[in-house]
This record gives structure tokens, C-alpha cells and sequence, in this order.
């Protein structure tokens, strides 16, 4: 964390009930090396009090544009230049209205106007409020304009509800604060994970064993490194990354549908998914019901997505494809390889305990067309770290 000694940090909070988690943030910010000031909306000082806050960063902490006192000891201009970071958490659904709109009305958002330094924001609320339009759209705009935004995780909310909204933990933003190599920053992946079902009847489908984890390693990894990423995830019980946009999908044919909604201005496409090869001819509208005898299914083939982003018009300049075998690895990874035109695969042993599916390890095999690459048996994290690290190296 030396990354962050010595930094002055400035720590906006609004109204939310994660405000609570600030006096951890704080605290873990100063013990990383940071100098930190805190400044707080009215609506925050209902969550925590601004004497918690004091006692734990060593400075008044500030609310008023007017209070002539701190002022004059710091006027907020001064202020705004001392900060080399300004992190706003929780950032509430109002402050990112606020933010995005410009706006100037209290001491939080005209720092955030006036200040030359990065705005990292930890947008914290109710799942329904995060996935409105209206939030959405203004989280558009300010990543656009260069606010570095910082999860919501999902999970179990406040309210009672679960979804995503939930403020990252102060360590997560810590890290995310920290320089941490960002060889990913202003490259866009597009990252397919898990499995597909194919349904049968309403009660039955056809699935198999992934349980996205490679995927959303990578997902991850590419976040933390800048990247920004869109996760296409089939039906998986995993929390969205940190920083990750994700959507989710059941079937081959919708995986294949957002895919190619989401392909334009896409650097890098990386098919983790185990993607159903076939699927049910037909789809019975009630429950089969069983009958005397043996029966069997008719199956169609599905669409080859990864195929079709290899020829499609707004084709990435890196497709990436993984190759999930239980025998001649190398021999059907490279026949993948040129079948599908891709630029690089990424080959795996399944069938086994300890790697490939389900499991929280891998290995992989690597061809790009500058040669081959093993990444031993680690976690599917460092696997994704490594994976990540040749993609760049061999095709740049
Ligand atoms: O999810 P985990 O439990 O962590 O397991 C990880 C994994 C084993 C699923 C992963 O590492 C992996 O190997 N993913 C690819 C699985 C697969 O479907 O392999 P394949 O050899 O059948 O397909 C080759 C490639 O074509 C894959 O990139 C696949 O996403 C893609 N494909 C396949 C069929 C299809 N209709 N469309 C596709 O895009």
C-alpha cells in the first residue's frame, strides 16, 4: 500500500447507511499513509458524526460552504488543490445526480467542481434505485468525464433486499485507491462466463458444470487493471467484480444476442463460457410427462458465438477463445484456434478434480500465434493475472 503514503486524500461522505463504514475508511486510509480530510453532506451527518470522523482523521471535518471560520483557515479552493485524491463514499444516488449535472450547491460538489484531482466514487443504495435509468445514466456521463467508479458489490442490502448497491468494503477501495498497474486502462473487454441452459419444458434443461469462476477471474483482474469490462454471465451464484458491468443470460441464443449488442468498441473479447453445442429441437410448453419405455431428444446445434465475433464487421482486435478438452489438448486447442480464426486460446484439462470446471484452480495451455504458453496449476485469479499478462505481451 506505499502507493498511497504520503497522498492527501479527500473523503467526501453522503447520505447513506454505509456512511458507517467510514470510520473504518478512514482509519484504514491513515494507516496506509494517507492524510485524510473528511468532508460531509448534511444528509451524511444523520448516518455518523462528524466528531467520530474527526477523532479518527486528526482535522476538523467540513460540511458548510459558509462556515467563515474553516474558511478562513482553509478556504474550499485551497482545499481543493491540496487533495491529490478526492474519494466520495458512499456516493449516494443524489450525489451522482449532483456530480453529473455539475452542480455547485454545497461544500461536497463544488470541490468536486473545482478540484484538478481524480474523483473516485463508491456508489452505495437501494438495488432498484442503482439500477434505475436515471442512476445509470448519470453514471454514464461521469465515467465518461473521468470519475474512477468503485463497485456496488450485491449482496444483502440494509433495506432487506438483496442486489447489487451495496458500498465496497473500506479494504476493497483502499486497494483500488492504491496504484495498483493499470496496463488495461482505456481498453475495453467484453468477457463470457459460466454456463448456458437449455431449456426442455419449464422444469427441466440442459446444462453442464461451469460454474463461472474462470470467467469471473478474469472479469475481475481486468477491472483492477484498468480495464473497463462488460461480463456476460449465464446462470452462476458469483457477485459481480468490483468496477465489473455485468449481464446476465440463460441460454446460447441470448448470450449470443448480448454479445453482439455489446461488441461495438470492444478491444478485447474473451470466451470463458461453457456454451451449449446443441440445444432441445423443441421447447414444450408443459411439463413432459414420463411415459412407459425409453425416450430421447432431438437437439439442434446453437449459433458458435465466439465464431461469429471472429467474422463479424465490428470484430475486436483481440478474440480469444479457451478450448475445454479431456484429451490431445494441444492438438484440438490449435484446431479451435484456426477453425474459429482466433488470435489466441486458452486450453484446459476437464474431466478431473482440481482444475478445469468448478473447481477454484486452473492450468492453462496458451497458443498465440507467436507460440505456446503454460500457466501451471494455480488459483483461476492468478491464472487470469497470467492470461491477461500474455495477451498483452503477444499481441499488443
Ligand atoms: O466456469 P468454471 O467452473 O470456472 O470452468 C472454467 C471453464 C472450464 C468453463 C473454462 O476454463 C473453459 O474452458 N471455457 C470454455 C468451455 C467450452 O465451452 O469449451 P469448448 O472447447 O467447447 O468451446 C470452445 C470455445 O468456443 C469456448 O471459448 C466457448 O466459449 C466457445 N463457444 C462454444 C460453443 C458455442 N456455441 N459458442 C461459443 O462461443
Amino acid at each position: 500500500m506505499a502507493s498511497l503514503n504520503g497522498k492527501h486524500v479527500l473523503l467526501g461522505i453522503t447520505g447513506g447507511i454505509a456512511a458507517y463504514k467510514c470510520a473504518e475508511l478512514v482509519r484504514g486510509l491513515r494507516k496506509a499513509g494517507a492524510e485524510v480530510r473528511v468532508v460531509m453532506t448534511a444528509a451524511a451527518e444523520r448516518f455518523v458524526t462528524p466528531t467520530t470522523l474527526q477523532a479518527l482523521s486528526g482535522y476538523p471535518v467540513r460540511s458548510s460552504l459558509w462556515d467563515e471560520a474553516a474558511e478562513a483557515a482553509m478556504s474550499h479552493i485551497e482545499l481543493a488543490r491540496w487533495a491529490d485524491l478526492i474519494l466520495v463514499a458512499p456516493a449516494s444516488a443524489d450525489a451522482l445526480a449532483r456530480f453529473a449535472g455539475g452542480h455547485a450547491n454545497d461544500l461536497l460538489s463544488t470541490l468536486c467542481l473545482a478540484s484538478e484531482a481524480p474523483v473516485h466514487l463508491a456508489p452505495a443504495m437501494n438495488r432498484v434505485m442503482w439500477a434505475n435509468t436515471a442512476t445509470q445514466d448519470n453514471v454514464a456521463v461521469l465515467r465518461a468525464r473521468g470519475f474512477r467508479i468503485h463497485g456496488p458489490d450485491s449482496g444483502e442490502q440494509a433495506c432487506g433486499e438483496t442486489g447489487e448497491g451495496r458500498m465496497l468494503e473500506p479494504m476493497q477501495l483502499i486497494e483500488a485507491l492504491a496504484d495498483i498497474p493499470q496496463p488495461w486502462r482505456g481498453r475495453r473487454l467484453l468477457i463470457t462466463a459460466g454456463p448456458t441452459y437449455e431449456d426442455l419444458d419449464p422444469v427441466r434443461f440442459l446444462g453442464n458444470r461451469s460454474s463461472g469462476k474462470m470467467g469471473f477471474a478474469l472479469a475481475a483482474s481486468a477491472a483492477a487493471q484498468g480495464g473497463e469490462v462488460v461480463l456476460i454471465a449465464g446462470p452462476v451464484a458469483l457477485p459481480t467484480p468490483p468496477g465489473v458491468r455485468r449481464i446476465d443470460i440463460r441460454s446460447a441464443a441470448q448470450m449470443h444476442e448480448a454479445v453482439m449488442a455489446e461488441l461495438a468498441g470492444i478491444d478485447t473479447f474473451i470466451a470463458a463460457a461453457a456454451v451449449a453445442d446443441y440445444r432441445p429441437k423443441s421447447v414444450s410448453a408443459g411439463k413432459i410427462k414420463k411415459s412407459e419405455g425409453d425416450s430421447s431428444l432431438e437437439l439442434q446445434r446453437t449459433l458458435d458465438i465466439l465464431a461469429a465475433v471472429s467474422v463479424s464487421p465490428m470484430r475486436p482486435k483481440r478474440v480469444v477463445g479457451f478450448a475445454a478438452e479431456t484429451e490431445r489438448l494441444d492438438e484440438h486447442a490449435q484446431e479451435k484456434m484456426r477453425n474459429k480464426g482466433l488470435d489466441a486460446i486458452a486450453a484446459n484439462a476437464v474431466g478431473q478434480s482440481g482444475s478445469g470446471f468448478e473447481s477454484s484452480h486452473n492450468a492453462l495451455t496458451v497458443f498465440t500465434r507467436a507460440g505456446r504458453h503454460a500457466i501451471p496449476l494455480t488459483t483461476k485469479r492468478q491464472a487470469a493475472d497470467a492470461l491477461l499478462d500474455i495477451l498483452r505481451e503477444q499481441l499488443p
